[in-house]
């Protein structure tokens, strides 16, 4: 079978990209840790309210100083808030939904994680300095989504 020289080149050309492609995410995957959220946990949004972690949802420092905060998000408030932690220290949020899709978004940093009822979205943070942080709930929620607004201050 003849294949025009012009046929051939686009042939190859798009059989490197593909190695490329599939080659780059072989890599990122192995040397840098580059992979979709893989913490799927979940929790029952309707018992939230009796739940040992999310009830009463406190900032607790775990024995190796490292720091847990559950927060529970609801039509049009975050809990706790405001939410005190402390600076240069790995601060560890566990976010949760009692309702509706919230966004949980720490404004001027990369921390942004959507607070899904039924599931518990976490992620690890530190606070190079003492400061306030705004936090903005970036999923549109209902009439008050644009008033859903926390704190969280770094002492
Ligand atoms: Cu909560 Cu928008």
């Amino acid at each position: 079978m003849h294949v025009a020289l012009y046929e051939r080149i686009w042939m190859w050309a798009a059989a490197v990209l593909i190695a490329l492609f599939l080659g780059a995410i072989v890599v990122t995957t192995a040397v840098q840790a580059v992979e979709p959220p893989s913490h799927v946990e979940t929790v029952d949004p309707a018992a939230l309210a009796t739940h040992p972690e999310f009830a009463q949802p406190a900032v607790t420092t775990r024995p190796d100083g490292s720091v847990i905060v559950p927060v529970v998000t609801s039509m049009y408030a975050f809990a706790p808030d405001p939410i005190q932690v402390p600076a240069q220290v790995a601060i560890t949020f566990r976010v949760t939904s009692s309702d509706v899709l919230h966004g949980f978004q720490i404004v001027g940093t990369n921390a942004n994680a959507m607070a899904v009822p039924g599931y518990v979205s976490q992620f690890t943070i530190t606070f190079p300095q003492p400061g306030e942080y705004t936090i903005a709930c970036n999923e549109y929620c209902g009439l008050m989504h644009h008033a859903m607004v926390g704190k969280i201050i770094v002492k």
